[in-house]
């Protein structure tokens, strides 16, 4: 099929080259100019693992093509919405792209575009995007005959390729979904058998993404606050995470403590909900309850690593791991980055490292960024280690005694064993 997928981010770029090398022919549209010109160049705007490869097949199809407006072609079967829905200044999802998105499509597609939602939405906003098709189609005189369906995204940075080729389900939320319809199609060809297609009405599609998102967060911060329980009295969390993990009512993901959720989903994702049910009248204690928690676990960590630590004033930070978490080179609402603004207030400095989080990046947030982990040990007055990059799991701690001359380890992802910590020579810190 003939698609077009607007919105080359982390979650249309990688659809688009997933579904070329899967053999549809793609017009991925994006509007930064930057990002299009790298894109026009063969390069990923961000790192995603496998992207790189499967970027350079897809290009080299002659499937995919890039463009920074979507133009009329009447052969243009389906259209996919992954624009960016940030967190407004009122604590809703922002429908500024979504809308100006739908409102390309109705100026310039056919009228019986079928047209998929992919970004985040808050309920009732798809029926914003099926408004402005129609008016952009009622501007030319057309009636618009298509359809607007929301489908949402499930996808995990750090694995979206594998992720998108194999999703644990796809939803389809609209009217008139059967067999026949054209999006279910699309979908079944690009999805493996065993995966549950769900096709739903809108509002429980658009929903189902939020409650997703919420229950994720929620595990986080459940384990999180337990964490200073085990601390107190002397467990690990680690292991009460994995002994109740291990009940498949449970189940072992996103039970790891440590600096709390961040990126470009689960915050945002996370309070416009419960600013959203204030709007209907609705009070959402427990997600409430979830945000906190969230963000004590961050301020909680640096108070207790600086309070064994002494005064930042002149002291220089070294962070390993700048995104939000590993696998990763997002820095949206990264744990890092509250870290680092709270550490430069008190008067120190700050160096860091992040294996995936190309240096210019890091440059454009004011964070001098080293080129490897030895050159943060050997600067840092104090350590803290805030993703689970593989390189910093497996930290040698030979050459870290060696080289850092801190005394304290603040380890954000509960990654070491206060004992292997000890023996190198320093303090683990929580
Ligand atoms: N990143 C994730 O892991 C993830 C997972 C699931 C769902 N989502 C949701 O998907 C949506 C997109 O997320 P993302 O992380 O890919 O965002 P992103 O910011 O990485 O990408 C969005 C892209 O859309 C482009 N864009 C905006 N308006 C445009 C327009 N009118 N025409 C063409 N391009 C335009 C932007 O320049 C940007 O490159 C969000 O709603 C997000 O909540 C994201």
């Amino acid at each position: 099929m003939k698609i077009a997928v607007i919105g080359m981010g982390y979650v249309g770029l990688v659809s688009a080259v997933v579904w070329t090398n899967l053999g549809h022919t793609v017009i991925g549209v994006e509007n930064n100019s930057e990002k299009l010109q790298r894109l026009l160049a063969g390069e990923a705007p961000f790192f995603e693992p496998g992207l790189h490869s499967a970027l350079a097949e897809a290009m080299q199809s002659g499937r995919l093509t890039f463009v920074e407006t979507l133009v009329a072609d009447s052969t243009l079967e389906l259209v996919f919405i992954c624009v960016g829905t940030p967190i407004g200044v009122d604590g809703l999802l922002n429908d500024q792209y979504l809308l100006e998105s739908a409102r390309m499509v109705g100026m310039l597609g056919d009228a019986n575009l079928q047209v998929v939602i992919k970004s985040t939405v808050l309920p009732k906003m798809s029926d914003k995007v099926l408004e402005e098709v129609r008016l952009g189609c009622e501007e030319r005189g057309l009636v618009f005959k298509g359809g607007v369906y929301f489908s949402p995204e499930f996808l995990s940075e750090g694995s979206a390729l594998r992720d998108t080729l194999a999703p644990s389900r796809v939803v389809l939320g609209g009217e008139g979904l059967d067999q026949e319809n054209l999006v279910v199609k699309f979908f079944k060809s690009v999805t493996p058998e065993a995966v549950p297609i769900v096709i739903t009405d809108i509002r429980s599609a658009e929903l189902s993404k939020l409650a997703a998102n919420a229950m994720l967060a929620s595990r986080i911060s459940f384990i999180n606050e337990l964490a200073l329980v085990a601390d107190k009295v002397g467990g690990d969390i680690n292991l009460v995470a994995k002994i109740i993990g291990l009940d498949p009512r449970i189940g072992p993901n996103f039970l790891k403590a440590g600096v709390g959720f961040g990126g470009g989903c689960f915050p945002k994702d996370t309070n416009s909900l419960i600013n959203y049910a204030k709007t209907i009248g609705i009070k959402t204690g427990l997600l409430e309850a979830v945000v906190e928690v969230n963000q004590q676990a961050v301020i909680g960590f640096y108070n207790r690593v600086v309070s064994a630590f002494g005064d930042p004033v002149g002291k220089r930070l070294g962070i390993l791991g700048l995104a939000y978490k590993e696998g990763t080179d997002d820095l949206r609402s990264a744990p890092a980055l509250e870290i680092i603004e709270r550490w430069r207030n008190a008067g120190g400095m700050v160096v860091a490292f992040d294996p995936l989080v190309v240096k210019i990046q890091a440059e454009k947030l004011g964070i001098t960024s080293l080129d490897d982990a030895t050159a943060v040990l050997s600067q840092a007055d104090l350590l803290m280690v805030l993703t689970a990059e593989p390189e910093f799991i497996n930290l040698d701690w030979e050459r870290v005694s060696a080289l850092y001359h801190g005394e304290i380890i603040g380890d954000g992802r509960r990654l070491y064993l206060a004992k292997v910590v000890n023996k190198a020579g320093f303090k683990l810190i929580t």
